[in-house]
């Protein structure tokens, strides 16, 4: 087989149970995150030679609840300085499942290039019996391979499934198919070899978005609501010099009446205040719930309050004055 000829796609790999590793292969609880290096990772995956050319880059070896907002820098701008390159074609990036949904939204809203950047990941780590890493990273690359992917923002590869990284979530902490899209359903899928889209992603990501990433990053912070919760977080937040502030609200991002007072007062110290819902599908109405207009709040509409939390930041970091614009448009 004529290989030149294939799309050549980078693969930067940051950890996660994709690269981890057990002393047993009956175990998938019991590993290290983020220890296997990428080009190990690539050799269990032969099927790839017929799929693409692979540039491989391990960028980080971490578990990603350990994952930094500088390491999103570092993420972000050399996926852009790469796809800036004629002849990388897409990007995949396998992490972790923990907090990959925040790292494909960022990436969503900051990386400048239409060409496909795709994220995979594993629930069980790469020693395992039924590992399900190989198969999803082959997945991956398929999709940055196809160009039916490109201008769709940035995708999740995950159990046969793609996903929007806006809409995708963790869903399960064991099962393979633990990624869900609960709003809006998956945008297509990717089997033996073939990628089909479904249905299109209609708000404005990537090339089309006005966020960059920031060396400066601002301090945003999520507190819950829940019975008997007291304000003490809140409080500590404001003292602490906090820029924002993302409530996981009960219900349509209602909250305790002892929460909603310490918000009204870190509104009145200039925090931005963000209504998001613990509930895990759904949305936030403006005005809905709470009465926005006179808390001085923000709806986050159908974006988790983990999500809302990253576009908080970008929205913060780029001087953005009307923040139930953005979140209303992205
Ligand atoms: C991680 O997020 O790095 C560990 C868990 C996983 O990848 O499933």
């Amino acid at each position: 087989m004529n290989t030149s000829s294939l799309p050549r796609i980078a693969v930067l790999a940051t950890g996660g149970t994709i690269a981890g590793q057990a002393g047993d292969a009956s175990k998938t609880a019991g590993y290290k995150a983020g220890v296997v290096g990428v080009d190990k990772l690539l050799d269990a995956v032969p099927a790839l030679d017929s799929v693409a050319r692979i540039h491989a880059e391990q960028i980080a070896s971490i578990d990603s609840k350990d994952m930094s907002a500088a390491l999103w820098t570092a993420l972000a701008t050399r996926i852009d300085e790469l796809l800036a390159q004629g002849d990388i074609d897409g990007v995949v990036v396998t992490h972790g499942t923990d907090t990959l949904e925040e790292t494909a939204y960022l990436l969503h809203l900051t990386v400048k290039s239409a060409k496909p950047v795709v994220l995979t990941a594993a629930m069980r780590p790469s020693t395992a019996l039924s590992a399900d890493g190989p198969l999803n990273l082959l997945n991956a690359v398929t999709v940055a391979a196809s160009k039916d992917a490109a201008g769709k923002g940035v995708l999740v590869a995950f159990n046969n499934q793609i996903h929007s990284a806006r809409d995708v979530t963790k869903t399960s902490t064991y099962a393979v198919d633990a990624f869900r899209s609960p709003e809006t359903g998956v945008l297509g899928f990717v089997q033996d070899g073939r990628v089909e889209f479904q249905r299109t992603v209609v708000r404005p990501h990537t090339v089309a978005s006005e966020f960059s990433v920031s060396s400066q990053w601002p301090m945003v912070e999520i507190v819950a609501s829940y019975a008997d919760v007291s304000r003490v977080a809140v409080d500590a937040l404001v003292a602490a010099g906090v820029r924002g502030i993302v409530v996981a609200g009960t219900g349509n991002g209602s909250m305790h009446a002892a929460l909603m007072q310490a918000l009204a007062d870190a509104v009145s110290h200039g925090v931005a205040v963000v209504r998001a819902s613990r509930v895990g599908s759904g949305h936030v109405m403006r005005n809905g719930a709470a009465n926005d207009d006179a808390l001085g709040s923000v709806s986050a509409g159908t974006l988790n309050p983990y999500k809302a939390r990253v576009l908080l930041m970008l929205a913060l970091a780029s001087g953005v004055e009307d923040l139930q614009r953005v979140f209303d448009v992205y």
